[in-house]
């Protein structure tokens, strides 16, 4: 295979082989395919596309790039759920103790926040003493003795997309959908889940903003799940606003399990629920939506999913006491109201505006070396569709810095859009791609 050819063969519309996409994987990884030559290829597919064969053929080779989890020494199905990423996105702090509560093992790999969204591993270190730094071989321990454990990615897994994805950042080709769909399931895939369940998002806090965008990257990844021999299924969830009230790590964490305590927000908690249906379904546990529904309402009831958070944080060096006590979580010194500039409708939250406030108040990274503060963040009191009178909290910052507390109330207001006429509120459940 000439990496020249490949070019110009995608250049001119043409259809890779599986093996010319094996042996450029291959050629990348080992530093014998210079970035130029690669960067020219991105360029190539991001205006010629991929088919679905491509597309399979690019996922399987970044996944059998480096290391594979296997975890069929885990007895049941494992499943593992993915977001495309949000604002106030903390679905997987709640959600996972839920599934496990009920018997399906939760092996789970988690990043860090990128850009204007959170990371799980970020807001799961708000627990004192938490770490997903863990040997493979406790991960794989602590998941068959209490049925969950989340680590950070490996540096070996999927080593191909991690390369790639680096060029492609720099090269103005990261939104494209075969490549980002490969990118995600390369990832899953390597992580050895037997089933996957993709909560992608749709809206302006979204990678894709529109319906149809997020319908076809759902559909790209399912094909490609199930392609690989794992069931997969995707529910395409409204980003057009932050999910929940909260926005921030130790924030985030408090709301979750405020949620396992049966005082979620609305929102919040039906998309634990409908995701955790499909966990179920796909895990096993459940014959029908019905009787999933019915099974994580009860353990939330009971405070078995409450329980299992905190037997999960204390398996991985955290105080499992704050699960109890949340209050005992990172703080924030300042607190101050963002008061309604008028009367009127909340017509529109440009939701990732609030994403980058909380950035801007130390809650994410600015670049890869950043600390982060996880005290400091948003918690909103109006959403979409509710009427404010001029003075009303719109939210509260908590903040640790006055010159950022300010930044990011002059951005928090730039994003709000007032109407004069009811709104009508957008579904938070758009689609379910099966
Ligand atoms: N997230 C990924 O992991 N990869 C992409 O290409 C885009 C988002």
């Amino acid at each position: 295979m000439r990496m020249y050819d490949c070019i110009v063969k995608k250049r001119n519309g043409g259809e890779l082989t599986a093996e010319e996409i094996r042996e450029f994987i291959t050629g990348y990884v080992r530093g014998d395919i210079p970035d130029y030559q690669v960067s020219a290829l991105m360029m190539a597919i991001y205006f010629q596309g991929m088919t679905q064969a491509e597309t399979l053929a690019l996922t399987m080779a970044m996944a059998e790039s480096g290391d594979r989890l296997d975890l069929s020494r885990i007895p049941g199905v494992k499943v593992d759920k993915h977001s495309t990423g949000g604002v106030g996105d903390k679905t997987s702090l709640a959600l996972t103790p839920m599934v496990a509560a009920l018997g399906v093992p939760i092996a789970k790999m988690s990043g860090r926040g990128l850009g204007h969204t959170g990371g799980t591993i970020d807001k799961l270190e708000s627990f004192s003493g938490f770490t997903t730094s863990i040997p493979t071989e406790q991960f794989e321990e602590n998941v068959r003795s209490i049925g969950i454990s989340i680590m950070g990615q490996t540096a070996d897994l999927a080593p191909a997309d991690k390369k790639l994805y680096a060029l492609r950042d720099v090269t103005a080709t990261v939104d494209q959908m075969s490549l980002i769909a490969s990118s995600i399931m390369s990832k899953k895939l390597a992580a050895g889940a037997d089933a996957i369940v993709l909560d992608v998002k749709t809206g302006s806090g979204a990678f894709m903003k529109t319906q149809e965008a997020s319908v076809a990257l759902a559909e790209e990844m399912v094909r490609i799940g199930n392609g690989a021999g794992r069931k997969t299924i995707a529910v395409i969830s409204d980003m057009d606003q932050p999910l929940g009230y909260a926005v921030g790590n130790a924030l985030e964490v408090k709301e979750a399990i405020d949620t396992l305590n049966g005082k979620g927000p609305a929102d919040f908690t039906e998309l634990c629920l409908t995701l955790g249906t499909y966990m179920l379904l796909v895990g096993g546990k459940a014959r029908d939506e019905k009787e999933a529904r019915a099974k994580l309402t009860e353990v939330i009831a009971n405070g078995s999913a409450l329980r299992k958070l905190a037997e999960f944080v204390a398996a991985q060096g955290g105080d499992p006491r704050q699960v109890y006590q949340p209050e005992t979580l990172p703080k924030a010194e300042i607190m101050e109201e963002i008061p309604a500039p008028s009367d009127g409708y909340i017509a529109h939250i440009e939701c990732s505006e609030i994403g980058i406030c909380s950035l801007i108040l130390g809650g994410g990274r600015e670049t890869k070396e950043s600390r982060i503060d996880l005290s400091v963040g948003l918690v909103l009191h109006r959403k979409v569709g509710d009427y404010v009178t001029k003075g009303d909290s719109l939210a509260t910052i908590h903040a640790n810095d006055r010159g950022k507390l300010e930044t990011a109330r002059e951005r928090f207001l730039k994003a709000y859009t007032f109407s004069d006429t009811a709104v009508e509120q957008k579904p938070l459940i758009r689609d379910v791609i099966r």
